[in-house]
């Protein structure tokens, strides 16, 4: 496995500078990517930051470390520029074989302290709703973080926390046990439930004894009863049932299914220590954790009047749970921008009961068409699955103007992928904390930056491949790559910064860092391959060149996988 550039252009500066200003506390090297070919591949500021430190003007120090520095394989020259910045040439002959070398087997990640799981709690829907475009974004932005992290090396846990204990329920089963229509529970459950839901809404309105009812039944079942027991139980498998099947279609997986329900045993202790500690307190008979002025929190119940705990006591739980049974690297959350409070209310109690771990909340901002629409005209949130259906649909159309001639199996999955991929793509190419506007014609678009214009890419390099293997031509990897044209060298180095991106990527956790990373990649491609034709040139041309290709055909391929979208030989 290679070593990231930086790390060895970081080393090779810092060991020059311990060398020559021994005894100084030096400020540590770093190296970013070049703005403009025109300053070479790489800049450093190291000279400037740490001139005080050494008391020498920053020139003389760029100076002092570039005559002393000896030959080596990578640097081809060094420059002075402006007040004292070093720009940093790299050979072309180790850009060519660092990048085959990367392409090959991967880039070395062992420095990152990877001890641990990396736990991440994501999509999370509440039963008996069908899944709603709401939950897009947590669904689709965490699997994007989990395949980073994975990418990475890390020991990763999908986890998904389903909202699978509360008030509702009480109500679903009587709605079940009065209004039910067998046949379409059978046919489609979540809807049946959804529409007896809304059934007992009605009527409670005009029958406020309803809801009497309703707290008896839940209590029952919190209680253990039997019966009440089995219909939340199944419930929660037709729900699951019909989750599972979306995620399949959305190429979105999870090692754990505990739900809150998960948690209920630990709770009554949770309170009690939080109790013990103080950090609780009684107040008109609940229990709640009251916060200082500058943390600025509003009180968090606990424990309610008559007994019942909440969402904020299962989570706290769910830490408790965690500490116990991983050994943990960090936590990682995403839900929508509105309980940005809750998770920073059940951090600070977590650290005041001192249970010590990484915690990140990830949010998002809410989703919306461009005509700020989130519903259907009915007033129905749009379902998840209404959405994948018309994003397929539209994708057919397209498929099929583009290329009548493919048969009608092909269309289809064609159709899938590039719906599925157009979606997932408008959402995790942004800003996670703004807003996402969706305009389809922009998202299904083949220009710009959008997933079928990375596919379409990515389907056209592998035909340019396939040609010259039906030529007897085969990529030649102990071949070396040449540099004859500046967007040969221009991509060449893009490539070659795929993985320091993705460790961005995972940093901040922005897969959108990711999508801007293979826009630019794909318009270096083609601006390449508008210079420098592939086929018809002589032997070591050829292979130099379709190495540069078969480059870029994986690395869309990862970067497409790392954000959960699929790409396509031909579209
Ligand atoms: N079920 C919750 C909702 O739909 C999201 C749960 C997020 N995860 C958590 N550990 N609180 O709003």
């Amino acid at each position: 496995m290679e070593k990231l550039i930086d790390l060895r252009l970081i080393e090779i500066f810092e060991s020059k500078m311990k060398e020559l200003y021994l005894d100084k506390n030096l400020k540590p090297v770093e190296i970013t990517v070049a703005t403009d070919e025109k300053f070479g591949d790489y800049q450093s500021n190291f000279a400037m930051i740490n001139s005080k430190i050494i008391g020498k003007n920053p020139k003389v120090i760029a100076e002092e470390v570039i005559n002393s520095l000896e030959k080596n394989d990578i640097i081809e020259k060094l420059e002075i520029a402006g007040p004292g910045f070093i720009n940093i040439y790299l050979k072309d002959e180790f850009l060519g074989e660092y990048l085959k070398g990367i392409i090959q087997n991967g880039a070395d990640f062992s420095f990152l302290n990877r001890e641990g799981k990396v736990i991440i709690d994501y999509s999370a829907p509440n039963i008996a709703k069908r899944m709603h475009i709401g939950h897009l974004r947590s669904t689709i932005i965490g699997e994007s973080i989990k395949r980073v992290y994975d990418y990475l090396g890390y020991d990763t846990v999908a986890d998904n926390h389903i909202g699978d204990w509360g008030t509702q329920f009480g109500k679903l089963i009587i709605g079940y046990r009065n209004w039910l229509n067998v046949e379409a529970y059978e046919e489609s459950p979540i809807e049946e439930l959804e529409r007896v839901y809304v059934e007992y809404s009605k009527r409670s309105e005009e029958n406020p004894d309803m809801d009497i009812e309703a707290r008896f039944e839940l209590k029952k079942l919190q209680d253990g009863d039997i019966e009440n027991t089995k219909l939340w139980k199944d419930f929660i498998k037709v729900s699951l049932n019909e989750y599972n099947r979306l995620y399949k279609r959305m190429d979105v997986s999870f090692d754990t299914y505990y739900g809150e329900s998960f948690y209920n045993h630990m709770m009554p202790g949770v309170v009690e220590e939080l109790m013990e500690k103080g950090i609780a307190v009684e107040d008109e008979g609940a229990k709640v954790v009251f916060f200082k002025d500058e943390e600025n929190l509003h009180p968090c119940i606990v424990q309610k009047r008559d007994g019942a705990y909440l969402y904020s006591t299962s989570d706290i739980a769910t830490i408790k749970f965690k500490k116990e049974n991983y050994d943990i690297n960090k936590l990682i959350y995403l839900t929508d921008e509105r309980q940005q409070d809750h998770f920073k209310q059940f951090f600070n109690i977590v650290e005041k009961l001192e249970w010590n771990m990484e915690k990140i909340h990830i949010w998002f901002g809410i989703m919306r068409f461009s005509d700020g629409v989130f519903s259907t005209r009915k007033g129905n949130v749009i379902r998840l699955e209404q959405l994948l259906d018309e994003a397929r649909d539209r994708a057919f159309k397209i498929v099929d103007e583009k290329n009548p001639d493919l048969s009608l199996e092909e269309k289809n999955e064609i159709a899938e992928i590039v719906g599925l991929g157009a979606i997932k793509y408008a959402d995790l190419s942004q800003n996670r904390q703004t807003a996402v506007i969706f305009e389809w014609d922009k998202v299904l678009s083949f220009e710009g930056n959008t997933a079928p214009y990375l596919q379409y890419t990515y389907a056209r390099i592998q035909s340019i491949i396939k040609k010259a293997e039906e030529n007897n031509k085969k990529v030649d990897f102990s071949k070396e790559i040449l540099f004859n044209n500046s967007t040969e060298r221009n991509l060449a180095h893009h490539l070659t910064q795929f993985n320091k991106i993705v460790l961005k990527a995972s940093q901040t956790y922005k897969p959108n860092i990711i999508a801007d990373y293979l826009y630019e990649l794909s318009k270096k491609f083609n601006s390449f391959y508008g210079n420098c034709p592939i086929l018809n040139q002589e032997e070591a041309i050829l292979n130099s060149r379709l190495l540069l290709g078969y480059s870029t055909a994986q690395t869309i391929k990862k970067g497409l996988s790392l954000l959960g979208i699929k790409t396509l030989e031909r579209m």
